[in-house]
């Protein structure tokens, strides 16, 4: 069956990236037709909306969308850069991919971490004998993505109701001689199902792909009630997963053991902010943003992406200097998720292969600073480096 994929290759170089995944897919035989998507900077610009309407339609139709990467501004420079017509309009930017999340609940987040062999980026340490380790990281990230501290339930000079309220909590009273003026709430909300829902998820993420602990990595002796909420579901749930164990970590001591023993973690799931910082730690052991790849998953629309933004200091390198691997990786996960695997595990083994021969790097694993001046050092372009993923297909 020929799938219709939605493209939105978005600002600087997620227009770069996007193309060289459609490529990698192509090659792999996977049989699509891609439509364009708008989305992004030049479309709050030109039309004060990021994230327009007719875009939204076609993820309402074909359900799948391929992400690159958008370009947020503060709010003066958003203002600034609007077309002069409709400026004066009230109209706010917004983040069209925190846009995407919330309105097709795409509430479950994965992020893979899995170190490729020979990979100069890896993480390595120190052995107990003498010389270095490298620790063979494969941990998966599962990251509850429109709840919690990124809900934006927040204020600041709180109307007097939202104080009012507050106050019937006798922890505001260390609060009490502050004036509203002064002060700024975000809240922390976590629903019953929305818990449920990520933790089921990593479950059987880790029961299908054979991990051995699910960890749930929050801090409930402090945050009693929303980390309370998640340990106590994880609890009760571990009980459906006989051969899986049940660990949690608190999410400080967690990036503690990033570095002491990445390697016993197997699939971790946590709140949305925590989320975030711990899979960005986990990245950093593998390669950083030039490998983090990730997957946005609702009940019926799914959005695959880098984790990495749009670069905007490399937007303008002819040819381009940036690692296409984190785009590849999420098309990877794009058709894992479309019953494609054996296709996905073709990307990643020729991906392992590129990398394990160690001829062809982009500037970052070469630990090089970006600029024009990297290809004479030995770095290859976004381009060379697909195509030597494609000619080990
Ligand atoms: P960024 O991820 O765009 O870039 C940070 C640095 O990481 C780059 O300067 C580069 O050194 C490196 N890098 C990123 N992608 C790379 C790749 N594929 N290969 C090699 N090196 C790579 O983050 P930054 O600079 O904080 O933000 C730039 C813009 O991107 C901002 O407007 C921000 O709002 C937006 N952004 C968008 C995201 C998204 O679309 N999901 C996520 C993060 C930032
Ligand atoms: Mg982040």
């Amino acid at each position: 069956m020929k799938r219709t994929i939605v493209a939105l290759p978005g600002d600087g170089i997620g227009k770069t990236v996007l193309p060289e995944s459609i490529r990698v897919l192509e090659a792999v035989g996977f049989e699509a037709e891609y439509v364009h998507g708008d989305i992004g900077w030049d479309f709050w610009c030109s039309e004060g909306n990021a994230l327009p309407q007719r875009t939204i339609e076609l993820l309402e139709k074909y359900k799948i969308g391929l992400f690159g990467a958008i370009t947020s501004k503060p709010k003066e420079a958003a203002d600034r850069e609007l077309a002069p017509e409709l400026q004066g309009k009230g109209l706010v930017y917004f983040s069209p991919i925190v846009g995407l999340r919330q309105h097709f609940n795409l509430d479950i987040c994965i992020r893979p971490c899995q170190a490729f062999k020979g990979n100069p980026l890896n993480f390595i340490r120190r052995a107990a004998g003498g010389g270095f380790e490298e620790p063979l990281v494969d941990t998966v990230i599962f990251r509850q993505n429109t709840e919690g501290l990124y809900a934006g339930v927040e204020w600041t000079n709180p109307p007097e109701n939202v104080r009012a309220a507050f106050e019937t909590h006798p922890k505001m009273k260390a609060f009490k001689h502050v004036p509203s003026p002064e002060m700024a709430i975000s809240t922390r909300i976590v629903s019953l199902q929305g818990c449920r829902r990520i933790i089921r998820a990593a479950f059987e993420y880790a029961k299908q792909y054979g991990y051995k602990n699910v960890t749930v990595c929050e801090k409930p002796n402090v945050l009693r009630e929303t980390s309370g909420m998640m340990w106590r579901e994880a609890k009760t749930m571990a009980k459906e997963y006989p051969g899986i164990a049940l660990w949690d970590t608190n999410i400080d001591a967690q990036m503690m053991w990033l570095t002491k023993n990445p390697e016993s973690y197997g699939v971790i799931v946590a709140e949305n902010m925590f989320g975030d910082i711990i899979s960005d730690g986990f990245a950093g052991l593998v390669g950083g943003l030039g490998f983090a790849c990730s997957a946005n998953l609702g009940e019926e629309v799914a959005v695959f992406e880098p984790t990495h933004g749009s670069a905007p200091k490399y937007q303008e390198l002819n040819p381009s200097i940036v690692n296409p691997i984190a785009m590849i990786l999420s098309a990877c996960m794009m058709l894992d998720h479309l019953d494609e695997k054996p296709k996905a595990d073709r990307i990643r083994k020729a991906i392992a292969d590129v990398i394990e021969e160690g001829k062809t790097a982009t500037y970052d694993m070469m630990k090089l600073r970006g600029g024009p001046d990297v290809f004479a050092l030995g770095a290859c372009t976004t381009q060379q480096m697909t195509d030597a993923i494609i000619s080990k297909l």
